[in-house]
């Protein structure tokens, strides 16, 4: 069996903090996220106690690391008071080392943002701002659920350019009625704007959503596979001749401004998932561990008053479940995996004959150094790569 001791390769890619806000101000209707709508409030203090007692546990468990990089996601972290983020970043702080160049993203709703927010979540330690932009004409917004414009999208664009020298905005394509004329139209105007780093995400219809629902009734039609693709292959133009090229299926950035923390999770490194539904991977002296926490907030919270924390699965993985792992997510990645850390893992190497053929069928690529990617053929038809690959 593979070692998992400290020099195990899952730890090269570093180590970073998942902190899970699990509230919006509205449910948008595509969106199957662990968020959740509280009319009646949010006790953030009280939260802001459990999450401290949270980062406490997951220290225990992970002595001596490095924090390379913080991400607060949702829901919608930027409904959080700036004093709430900089109790959860103190209380990091407090426990572990944060590299000096740790990368520390906060995810903001257009409609959830002011300029004192932002000035605010920077004089909490927060370096990077993502927001949720999701369309650039009202029309889409409205069919999104969304509770922002076009035009307040902009202006939380610009206003987060001001505040943070690392920003990042998500599109969702693929939307009813759009053509790949539409989009590049969008698209363009967004590629304007954007700074460095552009989330572009083909809707997806999620099981349970009230999009779901309007799917199955007929009264929500999505592009079908064909424009779909032709939809993605205009993402792929458009953003590489505007030097933001693919690092990953949905994500785009200038050379060097990659996130480094989802880097972190496509390149299979250590993660601690702390708050309401928060998925870790962890490496203890014996094992590498999946962690997931209770979902529900109230749950987790009277949890983690109850317990000290909030996790409900603790799951050991086995060598190859961790090379399969390595696989799905680095084949995600333009810069693809390394053969032989996935041999290394699993206690064997891949098929050399499968993969000659995948090359051979244009949907797999060998990079200078020996490393394997998808190509742009592969990239769309990812899991059934990954399927041959590791049977
Ligand atoms: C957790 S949300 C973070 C941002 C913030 N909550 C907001 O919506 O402004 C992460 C991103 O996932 C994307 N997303 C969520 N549901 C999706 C779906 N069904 N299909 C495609 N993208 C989706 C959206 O672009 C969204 O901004
Ligand atoms: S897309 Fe963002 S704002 Fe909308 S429900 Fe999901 S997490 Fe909340």
């Amino acid at each position: 069996m593979a070692s998992t001791g400290p020099d195990h390769p899952t730890r090269d890619a570093g180590f970073g903090i998942y902190l899970h806000w699990p509230f919006c101000a509205a449910k948008c209707p595509y969106c199957d996220f662990n968020s959740h709508v509280r009319h009646a409030g949010v006790d953030e203090p009280r939260f802001l106690a459990a999450f401290r007692a949270e980062i406490a546990h997951n220290a225990t468990r992970t002595p001596g690391r490095t924090v390379t990089s913080i991400f607060l996601g949702g829901g919608t972290p930027s409904l959080m008071q700036p004093a709430t983020v900089a109790g959860l970043l103190d209380a990091v702080a407090a426990h572990w080392t944060v590299a000096p160049d740790a990368e520390v993203t906060l995810e903001a709703n257009p409609s959830s943002v002011e300029a004192g927010r932002f000035h605010g979540y920077r004089a909490a330690g927060v370096n990077r701002v993502s927001l949720g932009v999701q369309a650039l004409d009202d029309a889409s917004l409205r069919t999104l659920g969304r509770l922002h414009d076009a035009a307040q999208a902009l202006e939380a664009i610009e206003l987060a350019q001001s505040a943070f020298a690392r920003t990042s905005f998500d599109l969702i394509y693929a939307r009813p009625g759009q053509t790949p004329a539409l989009w590049r139209a969008e698209l363009g105007a967004a590629l304007a704007r954007a700074a460095e780093h552009l989330s572009l995400y083909q809707l997806t219809i999620e099981p349970g959503t009230p999009f779901h629902g309007l799917a199955a009734a007929g009264k929500l039609v999505t592009p079908d596979d064909e424009v779909g693709r032709a939809l993605y292959d205009v993402t792929q133009d458009l953003c590489a001749k505007a030097g933001m090229p693919a690092y990953e299926i949905s994500n785009h950035a200038r050379p060097g401004a990659e996130s480094r923390h989802n880097l972190l999770y496509w390149r299979y490194g250590e993660y601690a998932g702390i708050g309401p539904g928060a998925h870790g991977r962890l490496v203890t002296p014996s094992a590498r561990i999946g962690t997931v926490t209770e979902r529900s907030p109230e749950a987790w919270l009277a949890r983690v008053e109850r317990a000290g924390h909030g996790v409900v699965e603790t799951e050991t993985l086995t060598a190859a479940d961790q090379a399969d792992e390595f696989l799905v997510m680095g084949l995600r990645l333009r810069e693809g995996i390394d053969p032989e850390r996935y041999a290394a893992l699993k206690g064997r190497a891949l098929n050399g004959n499968r993969i000659g053929m995948l090359i051979g069928d244009g949907l797999l690529e060998r990079l200078p150094g020996g490393r394997i990617a998808a190509t742009a053929r592969g990239a769309p038809v990812l899991n059934a790569l990954v399927a041959e690959l590791a049977a």
